[in-house]
């Protein structure tokens, strides 16, 4: 109800600004030499980019710039806004990260050797030296983590083909990880890609205390900050709404009863297992009430509204939403939903769609704690420029090889190698690449993937469509390439 007043208190300050940028469709080449410049207009932050126009607000109604978020609270110059940019959707980019580089010839305090550098303590005498020794904050905004092996893990670490001969200890592994948006958290159900800092049982909110102070120790390199300034940073991420709000081909998102950008999104209700196909309702402050009836796949209902628009882009992004929530696939052999005997589902599910996983109404995300192994850190797919960790299983000597051990580093089960948080899905605008490890440079490069891990066959112009639709959410800049 408070978020439901303070959104129609931001909307009401910031009327003018629709009808600015509803205007602006037409003159939108000249916004777009203006790359990610800021304007704040009423109380919403506005980026463009070649993409579209991103907006981001508040549901104080303020985006309170004097927030120890942005503040220096460690040893080493280290903000958290120096990894989550506002123009980025609260993430960084390559594109962004060279530019500070080239700005600061490879100095400003995100240039760290604690975990921006591929190895700990790298050698950063030189611009060289630097240049080489961020290549992957650099080519995919990738942050190192440095997670020790759990006590009593049911597997050891018995080699690692390491690119950079970092020459770590196995009692520990260097992995490399996209940093998650610091918006739109009021619909996560777990933090971090693999949930390590959420507790069992705990409400998100706590797990986030958790997660800003170990922020500020890791990253930042400081001591643990008083709890006033932690809750500080967390109200100020739970309040924080992140989204496409303009898009390139079809103008503003949010007109003729289309309900995208970010006003709608941040009073868009949720509970965790909100629309849980599997009616798991974790035992967890937040967790729904009543156990939700079950799946609607319908989960994204924002542009059905423009079927039966004039507008050829209009009409491509509605039946993208249609595709995404209802175009059926196989579900096979995913590890956490159905690839083992202590999964949930036995079997395949032959009538699966994207929403299965991604079931947030309006928002994408999973709506319950349930990392999944689909398969992005396995060994086919990896590239030369991550490690390739072997894993061994103390009891029964099965082997697997990954790029990123994920879930079971945080719980030493063999069973949770490989798993992932099904992330937010909106305001992937001006935040590629995608997927933990930014393996997937477009959302092209995302739909490829999809693609041929279920077998989906999509026809072209299903594709096509799909982008339209994930554009919405994302960058339009990829339309062009069909
Ligand atoms: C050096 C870069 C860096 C800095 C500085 C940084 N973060 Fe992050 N942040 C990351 C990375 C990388 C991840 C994802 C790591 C993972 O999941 O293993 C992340 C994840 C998060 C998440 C999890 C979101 C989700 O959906 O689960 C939150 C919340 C967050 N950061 C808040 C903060 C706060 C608050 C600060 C400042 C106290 C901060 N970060 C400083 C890199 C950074
Ligand atoms: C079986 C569950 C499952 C299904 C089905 C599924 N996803 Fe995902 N999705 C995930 C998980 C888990 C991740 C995170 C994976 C990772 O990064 O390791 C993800 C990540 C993504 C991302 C990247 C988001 C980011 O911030 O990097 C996009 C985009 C996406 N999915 C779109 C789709 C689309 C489109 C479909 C349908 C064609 C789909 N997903 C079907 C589980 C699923």
């Amino acid at each position: 109800m408070q978020a439901h007043e303070r959104a129609t208190r931001s909307r009401r300050r910031t009327a003018g600004v629709t009808v600015v940028f509803t205007v602006c469709a037409a003159a939108f080449c000249a916004l777009l030499t203006r790359a990610a410049a800021a304007d704040r207009r009423g109380d919403e932050l506005t980026y463009t980019n070649a993409a579209g126009v991103l907006r981001t607000m508040h549901t104080s109604g303020v985006i309170d710039r004097t927030n120890p978020f942005f503040e220096d609270l460690g040893a080493n110059g280290r903000r958290c806004v120096s990894c989550h940019q506002p123009a980025q959707a609260w993430t960084i980019t390559p594109e962004e990260l060279q530019a500070r580089f080239a700005r600061t010839d490879g100095l400003d305090p995100i240039f760290r050797t604690n975990d921006g550098s591929n190895c700990e303590g790298a050698n950063v005498a030189t611009l060289d030296d630097r240049r080489r020794a961020f290549s992957l904050l650099l080519s995919k905004g990738l942050v190192r983590v440095d997670l020790p092996m759990p006590a009593n893990a049911e597997f050891e670490i018995v080699e690692v083909d390491d690119p950079y001969q970092c020459g770590g200890p196995t009692a520990a592994a260097s992995v490399y990880r996209r940093p998650l948006p610091t918006a739109n958290l009021a619909f996560i159900s777990g933090v971090m890609w693999d949930g390590r800092e959420s507790a069992a049982g705990r409400a998100i909110r706590d797990d986030l205390m958790q997660q800003a102070r170990a922020a500020v120790v890791g990253h930042a390199q400081g001591a643990p900050p008083a709890e006033a300034q932690l809750a500080a940073i967390v109200d100020f991420e739970l309040g924080l709404f992140a989204a496409q709000a303009l898009d390139r081909l079809a103008g503003s998102l949010s007109v003729q009863d289309a309900r995208g950008g970010v006003r709608p999104l941040a009073i868009q209700p949720f509970c965790i297992g909100i629309n849980d196909p599997l009616k798991m309702l974790p035992s967890m402050p937040g967790a729904c009430a009543a156990p939700s009836p079950g799946l609607d796949a319908n989960a994204f209902t924002l542009f059905g509204a423009w079927d039966h628009t004039a507008s050829p882009a209009r009409q491509a992004i509605a039946r993208g939403e249609r595709i995404f929530n209802t175009r059926r696939f196989e579900i096979d052999a995913v590890p956490g939903l159905n690839g083992g005997s202590a999964d949930p589902v036995a079997a395949p599910i032959a009538t699966g769609t994207c929403t299965v996983c991604h079931d947030s109404p309006n928002a994408g995300n999973h709506s319950v704690p349930m990392p999944l192994r689909i398969g992005i850190a396995d060994a086919s797919r990896r590239t030369p420029d991550l490690p390739l960790f072997t894993l061994r299983h103390k009891a029964t000597g099965e082997l697997v090889q990954i790029s990123d051990p994920g879930r079971a580093l945080v719980t030493g089960r063999w069973r949770d190698v490989g798993k992932f948080k099904g992330p937010v899905l909106r305001a992937l605008a001006a935040r590629a690449p995608f997927f933990h490890d930014g393996s997937a440079a477009t959302l092209s490069d995302v739909l490829e993937f999809y693609d041929k891990r279920f077998r989906i066959q999509l026809t072209d112009r299903e594709k096509a469509d799909l982008l339209a639709f994930l554009q919405a959410l994302k960058e339009p800049s990829e339309r062009g390439r069909q």
